[in-house]
Protein backbone atom coordinates (compact mmCIF):
# COMPACT_ATOMS: atom_id res chain seq x y z
CA UNK A 1 0.00 0.00 0.00
CA UNK A 2 2.66 2.29 1.50
CA UNK A 3 4.48 1.50 -2.05
CA UNK A 4 1.55 2.36 -4.15
CA UNK A 5 1.11 5.53 -2.49
CA UNK A 6 4.83 6.54 -3.01
CA UNK A 7 4.62 5.64 -6.91
CA UNK A 8 1.35 7.89 -6.98
CA UNK A 9 3.34 10.45 -5.45
CA UNK A 10 6.11 9.72 -7.86
CA UNK A 11 3.85 10.39 -10.89
CA UNK A 12 1.84 13.42 -9.51
CA UNK A 13 5.76 15.28 -9.16
CA UNK A 14 6.61 14.21 -12.59
CA UNK A 15 3.28 15.06 -14.40
CA UNK A 16 3.32 18.52 -12.66
CA UNK A 17 6.96 19.17 -13.85
CA UNK A 18 6.09 18.06 -17.07
CA UNK A 19 3.40 20.77 -17.37
CA UNK A 20 5.27 23.09 -16.33
CA UNK A 21 7.48 22.84 -18.89
CA UNK A 22 5.97 24.96 -21.73
CA UNK A 23 5.55 28.04 -22.24
CA UNK A 24 2.07 30.26 -21.72
CA UNK A 25 2.14 33.76 -23.40
CA UNK A 26 0.55 36.17 -21.33
CA UNK A 27 0.17 34.08 -17.86
CA UNK A 28 1.88 34.90 -15.20
CA UNK A 29 5.51 33.79 -15.22
CA UNK A 30 7.14 32.94 -12.19
CA UNK A 31 10.60 32.36 -11.07
CA UNK A 32 11.84 29.04 -8.90
CA UNK A 33 11.14 31.10 -5.51
CA UNK A 34 7.53 31.33 -6.59
CA UNK A 35 8.20 35.27 -7.74
CA UNK A 36 7.05 37.12 -10.92
CA UNK A 37 9.79 37.33 -12.98
CA UNK A 38 10.31 40.96 -13.64
CA UNK A 39 12.25 41.43 -16.46
CA UNK A 40 11.13 43.71 -19.88
CA UNK A 41 12.23 44.68 -22.83
CA UNK A 42 15.11 42.24 -22.30
CA UNK A 43 17.05 39.48 -24.48
CA UNK A 44 18.56 36.46 -23.62
CA UNK A 45 22.35 35.28 -24.46
CA UNK A 46 23.28 31.50 -24.45
CA UNK A 47 26.56 31.20 -22.45
CA UNK A 48 28.14 27.39 -21.81
CA UNK A 49 25.22 25.81 -21.59
CA UNK A 50 23.07 28.32 -19.41
CA UNK A 51 20.51 30.80 -20.92
CA UNK A 52 21.06 34.37 -19.17
CA UNK A 53 17.36 36.51 -19.80
CA UNK A 54 18.19 40.38 -19.07
CA UNK A 55 15.51 43.51 -19.06
CA UNK A 56 14.65 46.37 -17.26
CA UNK A 57 13.48 45.47 -13.56
CA UNK A 58 10.64 47.91 -13.36
CA UNK A 59 8.38 48.64 -10.33
CA UNK A 60 5.18 47.56 -9.25
CA UNK A 61 1.95 49.48 -9.53
CA UNK A 62 3.52 52.74 -11.00
CA UNK A 63 2.73 54.61 -14.28
CA UNK A 64 6.04 55.40 -15.17
CA UNK A 65 8.96 53.06 -15.82
CA UNK A 66 11.54 53.61 -12.57
CA UNK A 67 13.64 50.72 -12.18
CA UNK A 68 16.45 49.63 -10.10
CA UNK A 69 18.44 48.19 -12.65
CA UNK A 70 18.64 45.78 -15.18
CA UNK A 71 17.81 42.46 -13.79
CA UNK A 72 18.91 38.92 -15.23
CA UNK A 73 17.66 35.24 -14.56
CA UNK A 74 18.81 31.92 -15.53
CA UNK A 75 18.14 28.80 -17.03
CA UNK A 76 18.91 25.56 -18.75
CA UNK A 77 15.99 24.86 -20.33
CA UNK A 78 14.16 27.75 -20.64
CA UNK A 79 11.31 26.94 -18.65
CA UNK A 80 12.69 27.60 -15.26
CA UNK A 81 14.23 30.82 -13.96
CA UNK A 82 15.66 31.60 -11.40
CA UNK A 83 16.25 34.84 -10.40
CA UNK A 84 20.31 36.39 -9.86
CA UNK A 85 18.76 40.36 -8.71
CA UNK A 86 20.46 42.78 -10.52
CA UNK A 87 22.87 42.49 -12.93
CA UNK A 88 23.87 46.56 -13.54
CA UNK A 89 22.40 48.78 -10.47
CA UNK A 90 21.67 52.51 -10.91
CA UNK A 91 23.47 54.95 -9.03
CA UNK A 92 22.39 56.32 -6.08
CA UNK A 93 19.40 59.37 -6.10
CA UNK A 94 21.65 62.99 -6.10
CA UNK A 95 25.19 61.24 -7.24
CA UNK A 96 24.16 62.96 -10.87
CA UNK A 97 25.52 59.79 -12.92
CA UNK A 98 24.33 59.22 -15.88
CA UNK A 99 22.50 56.05 -14.58
CA UNK A 100 21.10 57.71 -11.33
CA UNK A 101 18.23 56.56 -9.74
CA UNK A 102 15.21 57.84 -11.89
CA UNK A 103 16.77 57.61 -14.87
CA UNK A 104 15.06 55.39 -17.55
CA UNK A 105 16.95 51.90 -18.69
CA UNK A 106 15.12 50.35 -21.46
CA UNK A 107 15.48 47.12 -23.91
CA UNK A 108 18.64 45.95 -22.84
CA UNK A 109 20.78 43.91 -24.36
CA UNK A 110 24.18 41.64 -23.48
CA UNK A 111 26.55 39.97 -25.72
CA UNK A 112 29.68 37.83 -25.35
CA UNK A 113 33.39 39.08 -26.42
CA UNK A 114 34.70 35.85 -27.23
CA UNK A 115 38.13 37.96 -27.60
CA UNK A 116 37.98 39.62 -24.52
CA UNK A 117 36.02 37.09 -22.43
CA UNK A 118 33.71 40.15 -21.47
CA UNK A 119 29.99 40.52 -21.16
CA UNK A 120 28.98 43.68 -22.63
CA UNK A 121 25.49 45.54 -22.03
CA UNK A 122 23.92 48.19 -24.40
CA UNK A 123 20.94 50.04 -23.55
CA UNK A 124 18.57 52.43 -24.33
CA UNK A 125 19.07 55.44 -21.68
CA UNK A 126 16.97 58.47 -20.59
CA UNK A 127 18.29 60.69 -18.31
CA UNK A 128 16.49 61.37 -15.06
CA UNK A 129 13.70 64.02 -15.51
CA UNK A 130 14.44 64.33 -19.32
CA UNK A 131 11.04 62.30 -20.68
CA UNK A 132 12.45 60.35 -23.24
CA UNK A 133 14.63 63.86 -24.85
CA UNK A 134 18.47 62.94 -24.32
CA UNK A 135 17.87 59.49 -26.48
CA UNK A 136 21.40 57.68 -25.57
CA UNK A 137 22.58 54.86 -25.56
CA UNK A 138 24.70 52.99 -22.84
CA UNK A 139 27.57 50.25 -22.40
CA UNK A 140 28.36 48.02 -19.46
CA UNK A 141 30.99 45.00 -19.10
CA UNK A 142 31.38 42.77 -16.55
CA UNK A 143 33.57 39.69 -16.10
CA UNK A 144 30.59 37.54 -15.05
CA UNK A 145 27.28 37.15 -16.97
CA UNK A 146 25.46 37.59 -14.25
CA UNK A 147 27.22 41.14 -13.06
CA UNK A 148 27.96 43.17 -11.27
CA UNK A 149 28.20 44.91 -14.47
CA UNK A 150 30.51 48.14 -14.54
CA UNK A 151 28.50 51.51 -16.63
CA UNK A 152 31.50 52.73 -19.42
CA UNK A 153 29.81 55.04 -21.40
CA UNK A 154 26.82 56.51 -22.40
CA UNK A 155 25.81 59.23 -25.56
CA UNK A 156 24.44 59.60 -29.02
CA UNK A 157 25.65 57.39 -31.73
CA UNK A 158 28.19 58.36 -34.10
CA UNK A 159 28.55 62.69 -33.73
CA UNK A 160 29.97 63.60 -36.47
CA UNK A 161 29.97 60.93 -39.20
CA UNK A 162 27.35 60.85 -41.95
CA UNK A 163 25.39 57.64 -42.57
CA UNK A 164 27.05 55.26 -45.21
CA UNK A 165 24.11 55.55 -47.24
CA UNK A 166 23.86 59.56 -47.45
CA UNK A 167 25.88 61.60 -49.65
CA UNK A 168 27.49 64.76 -48.93
CA UNK A 169 24.67 66.38 -51.62
CA UNK A 170 22.10 65.23 -49.52
CA UNK A 171 23.95 67.24 -46.46
CA UNK A 172 23.83 70.16 -48.11
CA UNK A 173 20.70 70.74 -49.17
CA UNK A 174 19.15 69.18 -45.55
CA UNK A 175 21.36 71.19 -44.40
CA UNK A 176 19.82 73.87 -45.59
CA UNK A 177 16.70 72.93 -45.46
CA UNK A 178 16.61 72.97 -41.25
CA UNK A 179 14.02 75.58 -40.89
CA UNK A 180 10.93 73.11 -42.17
CA UNK A 181 8.44 72.12 -40.13
CA UNK A 182 6.24 69.33 -39.40
CA UNK A 183 3.06 71.22 -41.21
CA UNK A 184 4.21 72.20 -44.18
CA UNK A 185 3.81 69.65 -47.50
CA UNK A 186 7.64 69.05 -47.52
CA UNK A 187 7.89 67.98 -44.28
CA UNK A 188 7.71 64.16 -44.95
CA UNK A 189 9.86 63.69 -48.18
CA UNK A 190 12.58 66.06 -46.16
CA UNK A 191 12.32 63.72 -42.64
CA UNK A 192 12.40 60.47 -45.26
CA UNK A 193 15.36 62.02 -46.94
CA UNK A 194 17.30 62.17 -43.48
CA UNK A 195 16.39 65.99 -42.25
CA UNK A 196 16.89 65.19 -38.37
CA UNK A 197 20.11 62.94 -39.18
CA UNK A 198 21.49 65.94 -40.35
CA UNK A 199 20.17 68.01 -37.66
CA UNK A 200 21.94 66.06 -35.38
CA UNK A 201 25.26 65.70 -36.79
CA UNK A 202 27.13 67.23 -34.24
CA UNK A 203 25.82 66.24 -31.40
CA UNK A 204 24.94 62.54 -32.49
CA UNK A 205 22.27 60.63 -33.43
CA UNK A 206 19.11 60.05 -31.08
CA UNK A 207 18.66 56.50 -29.50
CA UNK A 208 15.96 54.50 -28.60
CA UNK A 209 14.40 51.25 -28.85
CA UNK A 210 17.17 49.35 -29.62
CA UNK A 211 18.09 45.49 -30.24
CA UNK A 212 22.39 43.90 -30.58
CA UNK A 213 22.70 41.84 -33.02
CA UNK A 214 25.99 39.22 -33.51
CA UNK A 215 26.50 37.70 -36.82
CA UNK A 216 27.97 34.90 -37.96
CA UNK A 217 31.52 36.13 -38.53
CA UNK A 218 31.58 38.10 -34.88
CA UNK A 219 30.70 41.58 -36.04
CA UNK A 220 28.23 43.11 -34.18
CA UNK A 221 25.67 45.86 -34.72
CA UNK A 222 23.20 48.23 -32.87
CA UNK A 223 20.01 48.69 -34.18
CA UNK A 224 18.06 51.07 -32.70
CA UNK A 225 14.91 53.70 -33.61
CA UNK A 226 16.45 57.36 -34.35
CA UNK A 227 15.66 60.43 -36.13
CA UNK A 228 12.91 60.87 -33.45
CA UNK A 229 11.72 57.34 -33.89
CA UNK A 230 11.14 58.05 -37.98
CA UNK A 231 13.70 55.63 -39.01
CA UNK A 232 15.85 53.14 -37.55
CA UNK A 233 19.81 53.12 -37.98
CA UNK A 234 22.28 49.89 -37.90
CA UNK A 235 25.66 50.83 -36.48
CA UNK A 236 28.72 48.41 -36.53
CA UNK A 237 30.30 47.89 -32.95
CA UNK A 238 34.28 47.74 -32.47
CA UNK A 239 35.83 44.62 -32.37
CA UNK A 240 35.62 44.48 -28.06
CA UNK A 241 31.78 45.07 -29.21
CA UNK A 242 32.33 48.18 -26.48
CA UNK A 243 32.46 51.39 -29.38
CA UNK A 244 30.66 52.03 -32.67
CA UNK A 245 33.26 52.06 -35.59
CA UNK A 246 31.26 54.58 -37.21
CA UNK A 247 29.98 52.97 -39.97
CA UNK A 248 26.51 52.98 -39.84
CA UNK A 249 23.12 53.14 -42.24
CA UNK A 250 19.52 54.79 -42.07
CA UNK A 251 17.13 52.16 -42.99
CA UNK A 252 13.14 52.07 -43.65
CA UNK A 253 13.64 55.68 -43.84
CA UNK A 254 10.06 57.58 -42.52
CA UNK A 255 8.63 54.39 -41.91
CA UNK A 256 8.13 54.49 -38.15
CA UNK A 257 9.36 51.60 -36.38
CA UNK A 258 10.42 50.78 -32.46
CA UNK A 259 10.65 47.92 -31.10
CA UNK A 260 13.36 46.24 -33.48
CA UNK A 261 14.04 42.51 -33.45
CA UNK A 262 16.32 40.30 -35.94
CA UNK A 263 17.59 37.29 -36.53
CA UNK A 264 18.94 35.63 -39.64
CA UNK A 265 17.45 32.54 -41.62
CA UNK A 266 19.01 31.14 -44.56
CA UNK A 267 21.55 33.64 -45.66
CA UNK A 268 18.55 36.60 -45.19
CA UNK A 269 18.40 38.87 -42.28
CA UNK A 270 14.85 38.94 -40.78
CA UNK A 271 13.91 42.30 -38.91
CA UNK A 272 10.48 42.38 -37.36
CA UNK A 273 9.53 45.43 -35.43
CA UNK A 274 6.76 47.59 -34.34
CA UNK A 275 4.75 50.92 -35.01
CA UNK A 276 4.97 53.63 -32.89
CA UNK A 277 2.31 54.34 -30.00
CA UNK A 278 3.99 54.35 -27.09
CA UNK A 279 2.94 51.17 -24.51
CA UNK A 280 0.17 50.28 -26.91
CA UNK A 281 0.29 47.44 -29.18
CA UNK A 282 -0.03 47.88 -32.33
CA UNK A 283 0.56 45.52 -35.74
CA UNK A 284 4.10 44.13 -36.17
CA UNK A 285 6.28 44.59 -38.91
CA UNK A 286 8.57 42.70 -41.26
CA UNK A 287 11.71 43.55 -43.73
CA UNK A 288 13.93 41.51 -45.29
CA UNK A 289 17.76 41.87 -46.69
CA UNK A 290 20.35 39.78 -48.19
CA UNK A 291 22.98 41.96 -46.15
CA UNK A 292 22.87 43.79 -42.88
CA UNK A 293 23.59 46.84 -44.56
CA UNK A 294 20.56 46.48 -46.66
CA UNK A 295 18.83 46.94 -49.02
CA UNK A 296 15.90 46.51 -46.68
CA UNK A 297 12.44 45.20 -48.31
CA UNK A 298 9.29 46.16 -46.11
CA UNK A 299 6.77 42.82 -46.18
CA UNK A 300 3.89 42.13 -44.53
CA UNK A 301 3.21 42.03 -40.97
CA UNK A 302 4.03 38.44 -39.67
CA UNK A 303 1.54 37.52 -37.23
CA UNK A 304 -1.34 35.99 -38.43
CA UNK A 305 -4.89 35.17 -36.89
CA UNK A 306 -6.92 36.55 -34.05
CA UNK A 307 -5.33 39.85 -32.61
CA UNK A 308 -2.38 39.80 -35.61
CA UNK A 309 -3.31 43.71 -36.15
CA UNK A 310 -1.98 43.96 -32.36
CA UNK A 311 0.85 41.37 -32.63
CA UNK A 312 -1.33 39.68 -30.14
CA UNK A 313 -1.52 42.66 -27.72
CA UNK A 314 2.29 42.66 -27.67
CA UNK A 315 5.32 44.13 -29.06
CA UNK A 316 8.51 42.67 -29.65
CA UNK A 317 12.02 42.93 -28.08
CA UNK A 318 14.00 39.96 -29.09
CA UNK A 319 14.89 36.99 -31.21
CA UNK A 320 16.06 33.72 -29.19
CA UNK A 321 17.74 31.57 -31.23
CA UNK A 322 16.58 27.95 -29.14
CA UNK A 323 20.88 26.60 -28.65
CA UNK A 324 20.96 22.71 -29.84
CA UNK A 325 17.60 23.02 -31.96
CA UNK A 326 17.88 23.25 -35.97
CA UNK A 327 15.43 26.43 -37.20
CA UNK A 328 14.15 27.16 -33.68
CA UNK A 329 13.45 30.74 -32.78
CA UNK A 330 11.37 32.37 -30.29
CA UNK A 331 9.81 35.67 -30.81
CA UNK A 332 10.10 37.29 -27.67
CA UNK A 333 7.80 40.09 -27.10
CA UNK A 334 6.08 42.21 -23.86
CA UNK A 335 2.37 42.48 -23.34
CA UNK A 336 3.07 46.35 -21.38
CA UNK A 337 0.70 47.05 -18.54
CA UNK A 338 1.71 50.51 -18.42
CA UNK A 339 -0.14 51.13 -15.17
CA UNK A 340 1.80 48.04 -13.24
CA UNK A 341 4.89 47.72 -15.91
CA UNK A 342 6.48 45.21 -13.31
CA UNK A 343 3.37 43.08 -14.21
CA UNK A 344 3.87 43.34 -17.91
CA UNK A 345 3.22 39.96 -19.26
CA UNK A 346 6.04 37.83 -21.42
CA UNK A 347 4.37 37.06 -25.08
CA UNK A 348 7.12 34.04 -25.99
CA UNK A 349 5.98 32.94 -29.52
CA UNK A 350 7.64 30.48 -32.11
CA UNK A 351 8.46 31.65 -35.57
CA UNK A 352 7.21 29.04 -38.36
CA UNK A 353 7.96 29.40 -42.11
CA UNK A 354 5.12 29.89 -45.09
CA UNK A 355 5.69 27.77 -47.93
CA UNK A 356 7.98 30.59 -49.45
CA UNK A 357 10.84 30.51 -46.35
CA UNK A 358 9.13 33.75 -44.79
CA UNK A 359 8.89 34.10 -41.01
CA UNK A 360 4.96 33.98 -39.32
CA UNK A 361 3.76 34.17 -35.89
CA UNK A 362 0.59 32.48 -34.81
CA UNK A 363 -0.87 32.39 -31.19
CA UNK A 364 -0.74 29.50 -28.97
CA UNK A 365 -2.33 29.34 -25.63
CA UNK A 366 0.53 27.12 -24.55
CA UNK A 367 3.52 25.37 -26.39
CA UNK A 368 6.91 23.83 -26.06
CA UNK A 369 10.01 23.87 -28.11
C1 LIG B 1 7.42 52.19 -26.81
C2 LIG B 1 8.73 51.53 -26.62
O1 LIG B 1 8.79 50.42 -27.45
C3 LIG B 1 8.92 51.12 -25.17
O2 LIG B 1 10.17 50.52 -25.03
C4 LIG B 1 8.78 52.34 -24.33
O3 LIG B 1 9.83 53.24 -24.62
C5 LIG B 1 7.45 53.02 -24.58
N1 LIG B 1 7.33 53.34 -25.98
C6 LIG B 1 7.27 54.27 -23.76
O4 LIG B 1 6.08 54.90 -24.10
Amino acid sequence: MKNIFFILCLTMVSLCSALAQEFKPGEVWKDTEGNIINVHGGGILYHDGTYYWYGTSMHFNSKASPLKGVGVYTSKDLYEWENKGIALSVYPEGSGHKIEDGCLIERPKVIYNEVTKKFVMWFHLELKGKGYAAAEYGVAVSDSPVGPFKFLHAGRSCSGIKPMNMSVDDVEELSSKQNIKRRDPEWRSVVDKGLYTVRDLGKGQMVRDMTIFVDKDKKAYHIFASEENQTLHIVELSDDYCNYTGRYVRILPGKGNEAPTIFRHKGKYWLITSGCTGWAPNAARMAVADDIWGPWTELENPCIGEKANKTFNSQGTFILPVHGKKNVWIFMADRWNPNNLGDSRHIWLPISFDENGVPELKWYDSWKY
